[in-house]
């Protein structure tokens, strides 16, 4: 069960947080993973570690913002291996509404968490077609389904992943490709602490206190709690799953309503 021996996963922003948890627990299970991440140092720590513990792992320096370096970068994998499995997952945060945000931070947020998927889609599809096999994973975010209040421009952008996602599962289910998208609650990583340090400098354990309890359970997620998620969707286990959202959200959309 489960078993990913034979698959290669790129997985952007895997150098940190949710991504780390889901290259770590994919290359558990036997897959080829390749890291696509901006920091290399980060990525560089992370493959050590997988590759400490047994793991096959390397990573690719990549900006998932720039369309041709991601082409190319994805042409180099696809000499020597294949692209079964693309999750997008590198993403970034900001806060502010529609009244105070900015167009610079729109289209900044915009360029990397909206383009950025488009771009790693996009360089991944001839590829998938060709071999009439793949799965595309998305990591949205509940901000996408329930407009996260003062979170104008991210939930803008997770939204469109989850129109990104049914829209790529349709086009491609007659090629057998399959896509899907994960939407986590709050899930406790360094972008929940970069985004405490940065708003609430002094107070962070006291607003960290009161952003656990927005989850009806009572604590964030861990990103190993994504991860295994992945996993299923990853696996011929999910063969009859495509174009729909999981939130995995401890009790957050549903129950706070
Ligand atoms: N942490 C949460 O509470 C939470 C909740 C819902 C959804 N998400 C989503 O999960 C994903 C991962 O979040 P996380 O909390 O693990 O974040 P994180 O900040 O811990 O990690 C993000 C990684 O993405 C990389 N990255 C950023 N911009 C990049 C770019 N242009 N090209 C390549 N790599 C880039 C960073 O270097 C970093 O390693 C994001 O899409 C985020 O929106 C997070």
């Amino acid at each position: 069960m489960f078993d990913l021996s034979r698959k290669t996963a790129v997985i952007t922003g895997a150098a940190s947080g949710i991504g780390k948890a889901i290259a770590t627990v994919l290359a558990a299970r036997g897959a080829e993973v390749i890291i696509f991440d901006l920091n290399e140092e980060a990525a560089a720590q992370t493959v050590a570690e997988i590759t400490e513990s047994g793991g096959n792992c390397r990573a690719v320096t990549a900006d998932v913002s720039d369309l041709e370096q991601i082409k190319s970068r994805i042409a180099a994998i696809e000499t020597e291996s294949q692209v079964d499995l693309l999750i997008n997952n590198a993403g970034i945060g900001h806060v502010g509404t529609a009244e105070n945000t900015g167009p610079d931070y729109f289209d900044r947020l915009m360029t990397i968490n909206v383009k950025g998927y488009y771009h790693m889609i996009h360089a991944v599809l001839p590829y998938m077609i060709k071999r009439a096999a793949g799965v595309i994973l998305n990591i949205a975010s509940v901000a996408g389904t329930v407009g996260i209040s003062e979170r104008f421009a991210y939930s803008v952008t997770k939204g469109a992943v989850l129109a990104m996602t049914r829209s790529v599962a349709k086009d491609f289910i007659r090629h057998g490709i399959r896509c899907n998208s994960i939407s986590p609650g709050r899930v406790h990583t360094p972008f929940v602490d970069g985004y405490l340090a940065k708003n609430y400098p002094g107070r962070e354990a006291e607003v960290f206190a009161q952003l656990e309890k927005t989850q009806p359970l009572g604590r964030m997620g861990k990103p190993v709690e994504i991860a295994y998620l992945a996993l299923y969707l990853c696996c011929e286990e999910s063969a009859f799953v495509t174009g729909t959202d999981f939130p995995i959200d401890g009790g957050f959309i549903t129950l706070n309503s």
